[in-house]
C-alpha cells in the first residue's frame, strides 16, 4: 500500500507565544479555521490508501480530534517521548510491510498549487518503487541555515547537507545547483531501514526495541531514552547513495521561525509599514517609531516583540518563557 505518515513530534518552540507546549502551532486553527495538521491530512488524503500519525503522549489527543473531525482512519503511533525524526520515521517503517510506499510529511507546513503538489508526489511513488528514497526540492531564495541543501544535477543527487553554517550556505546559494530540502520524503519501508541499519544501527536496534514493545502496547520510557537523537537527514540523507529529488514546482512555505510566517504573511498581503514593521495576531492598531523590521506579536496571554533578524533565537529563550506561560 501507499502510506502517508504524519510526523507531529515538534513543539514550534520558535513560535512562541503563538505556538504553546499545550497547543503546538500545527494545531492552531490559523488559517480558514483549520490547523496546518488538518490541512496535512486533507493535501495527502487522496495520494494514498493508508494513514499513520507519528506523535507523542503529550500531543497524540490533539492529532485523534482532527482525525476524528476528518474522519479519516489511521494508525496511531504514540512516542513515550520524542527522540527526534529518525526513530518517528523507523517506527512508521517497522509498522509496515517491507514494500509500502511510504510518503512522509511534516504537519506544520503550507503549500500551494495542489496540481503540481500531486505531480510531484506521484513521480516520487514512481521512484520509490524503483528503490530510491526520494526528497523534494524547493529553489532556495536566500543562504537559510535551518534547511539541508541538495546539490543535484537533474534527479541525481551528488550531496546532501543538513543545516550548514552561514557561509556554507552563502557559497551553496552562489554555486546554483543547489535545492533547500522540503522536509517531505518518500520511499519503500524496507529501503529506508536497510539504510538506517547500515549508517545508525544503535537508532535502527533501539528502535525496533521500542517498537515492539509499543506494539504490546507498552510505552517505555527509558527504553526509549536510549534511542540516540538524531534527525533523518544526518541519520540518512547526509550519507545513504540512494538519494533522488523531486524539483518541487508547488509553493512551499515551512513556517517554523517568525521571519518565515513573516515572508509568507507579506506574499498574502498582510499589513508591514515602510519601515517593515508588522504586527501578528491583532487587528488593533499599532504605531511603530523609529523601529525597523520588528515583528510584534500579540496574543491573550502573552506577547512578545522581536528583531525580525532574530527570529532564529525565539527557540533559546522559550524554555525560559514557558514558566510564565
Ligand atoms: N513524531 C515525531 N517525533 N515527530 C518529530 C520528532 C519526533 O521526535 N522530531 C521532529 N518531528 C517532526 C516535527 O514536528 C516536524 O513536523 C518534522 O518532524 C521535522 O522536524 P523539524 O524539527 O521541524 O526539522 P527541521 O525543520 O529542523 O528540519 C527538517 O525540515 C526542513 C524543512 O522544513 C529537515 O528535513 C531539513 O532538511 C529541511 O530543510
Ligand atoms: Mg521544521
Amino acid at each position: 500500500s501507499i502510506i502517508h505518515v504524519i510526523l507531529t513530534g515538534g513543539v514550534g518552540s520558535r513560535l512562541w507565544p503563538l505556538s504553546r507546549k499545550s497547543q503546538p502551532k500545527q494545531y492552531l486553527e490559523i488559517f480558514e479555521n483549520k490547523s496546518l495538521f488538518e490541512m496535512t491530512v486533507e493535501r495527502n488524503s487522496h495520494l494514498a490508501d493508508k494513514v499513520m500519525v507519528v506523535g507523542n503522549v503529550d500531543n497524540h489527543h490533539l492529532s485523534g480530534k482532527v482525525m476524528d473531525k476528518t474522519g479519516t482512519g489511521y494508525l496511531n503511533i504514540v512516542e513515550a517521548t520524542p527522540r527526534n525524526t529518525a526513530a518517528a520515521i523507523a517506527f512508521a517503517a517497522f509498522a509496515s510491510d517491507p514494500d509500502d510506499i511510504l510518503i512522509i510529511t511534516p504537519s506544520d507546513h503550507i503549500i500551494d498549487k495542489m496540481e503540481d503538489y500531486n505531480k510531484a508526489i506521484n513521480e516520487a511513488i514512481l521512484k520509490a518503487e524503483d528503490g530510491y528514497i526520494v526528497t523534494f526540492g524547493i529553489i532556495p531564495t536566500k543562504p537559510e541555515t535551518g534547511y539541508g541543501y541538495i546539490e543535484s544535477k537533474g534527479d541525481k543527487v551528488l550531496s546532501f547537507r543538513e543545516k550548514p553554517n552561514q557561509t556554507t550556505a552563502k557559497e551553496f546559494i552562489a554555486r546554483g545547483n543547489f535545492l533547500w530540502n522540503s522536509g517531505m520524503f518518500c520511499f519503500k519501508a524496507g529501503v529506508l531501514l536497510d539504510e538506517l541499519k547500515q549508517f545508525q544501527p544503535e537508532v535502527y536496534e533501539k528502535s525496533k526495541a521500542v517498537w515492539e514493545a509499543n506494539e504490546k502496547g507498552l510505552l517505555n520510557l527509558d527504553l526509549s531514552m536510549e534511542i540516540p537523537s538524531i534527525s533523518i537527514d544526518y541519520a540518512v540523507m547526509e550519507r545513504s547513495k540512494k538519494i533522488k529529488v523531486v524539483p518541487a514546482s508547488f509553493s512551499w512555505s515551512d513556517l517554523g521561525s517568525f521571519e518565515s510566517v513573516y515572508d509568507y504573511l507579506l506574499s498574502k498581503n498582510h499589513p508591514v509599514d515602510k519601515n517593515g514593521n508588522m504586527v501578528i495576531g491583532s487587528g488593533k492598531h499599532t504605531t511603530f517609531l523609529g523601529l525597523k523590521n520588528i515583528i510584534f506579536v500579540y496574543t491573550d496571554t502573552a506577547n512578545l516583540i522581536l528583531q525580525k533578524e532574530n527570529s532564529q533565537d525565539v527557540k533559546d529563550i522559550y524554555s525560559e518563557l514557558e514558566k510564565i506561560n
